[in-house]
């Protein structure tokens, strides 16, 4: 087994503000891999950094064989790194369809748009139905499926998906889960940042924790959800 994804002593933040302090983890190929943690604790400043929308100030970062640091966003985009941001931000005045032909604008992408959202429209047939309609009159659970399809356009090797379950009723975040077994089914690799410690955690093949900007603990999602340190610590809320 391979790692597609590795960060590396990495460091980044804001300004003069630094959010991560030396962030080491590896993600295998055609897995899930979760990082979770509660809020603040620098997740989305990692995907961020990852995905090319950060610099990291030290440490390296290496996706599929290569060292990708220091190429531009759209660049490791081209390579397959694909992020589907946290708060689905999808144009609302676009409709579903031309919303994820966004999606396939990378020249990799480009030639098979018109495969790639059979595909899509067969993972989610909810937006299948809705294609014609305006991304802003759907529901939070379909414009989240809506961003998922849209990063599934642009044929990533890797998914970055940042929380894509928040704000979501329980019912639809399920089904968001759901998704991702058959993703990983169709070789891709997905790194997924999440507060649902318990779903994420039955699903995750291995999980990293984060706290303050370090990785504090990892293992198999199954010895996490087990470990007391764990339960205690973050799943008191959610299994309630
Ligand atoms: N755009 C920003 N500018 C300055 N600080 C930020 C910004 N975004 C996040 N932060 C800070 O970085 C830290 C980590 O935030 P974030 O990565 O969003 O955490 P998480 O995604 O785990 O909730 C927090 O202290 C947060 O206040
Ligand atoms: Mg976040």
């Amino acid at each position: 087994m391979s790692d597609i994804l590795s960060v590396h002593k990495v460091e980044s933040g804001y300004g003069e503000v630094g959010v991560l302090h030396g962030m080491d983890l590896q993600c295998r190929t055609s897995k899930v891999t979760a990082l979770v943690g509660s809020n603040g604790a620098g997740k989305s400043t990692l995907m961020r950094t990852i995905a090319g929308l950060l610099p990291n100030t030290k440490g390296s970062i290496h996706f599929d064989g290569e060292v990708i640091d220091k190429l531009p966003s759209h660049a490791r985009v081209e390579k397959g790194l694909i992020m589907v941001p946290e708060g689905r931000l999808v144009f609302s005045d676009l409709t579903v369809a031309d919303n994820l032909r966004t999606g396939s604008v990378n020249v990799r992408a480009r030639e098979h748009w018109q495969s790639t959202i059979t595909e899509v429209y067969d993972l989610f047939p909810r937006l299948y139905e809705r294609q014609r309609q305006l991304a802003g009159s759907l529901s939070g659970g379909e414009q989240q499926m809506l961003a998922l399809g849209r990063g599934l356009m642009g044929l990533p090797k890797m998914l970055l998906l940042d929380e894509p379950t928040l704000g979501l009723a329980p019912a639809i975040a399920k089904q968001i889960f759901k998704v991702m077994p058959a993703l990983v089914e169709r070789g891709i690799s997905i790194f997924l940042a999440e507060q649902d410690l318990y779903r994420t955690l039955e699903i995750a093949d291995y999980a990293f924790v984060v706290e303050n900007g370090k990785i504090i603990m990892h293992d198999t999602g199954k010895v996490l959800k087990n470990d007391p340190k764990i339960t205690n610590a973050y799943l008191g809320d959610s299994k309630s």
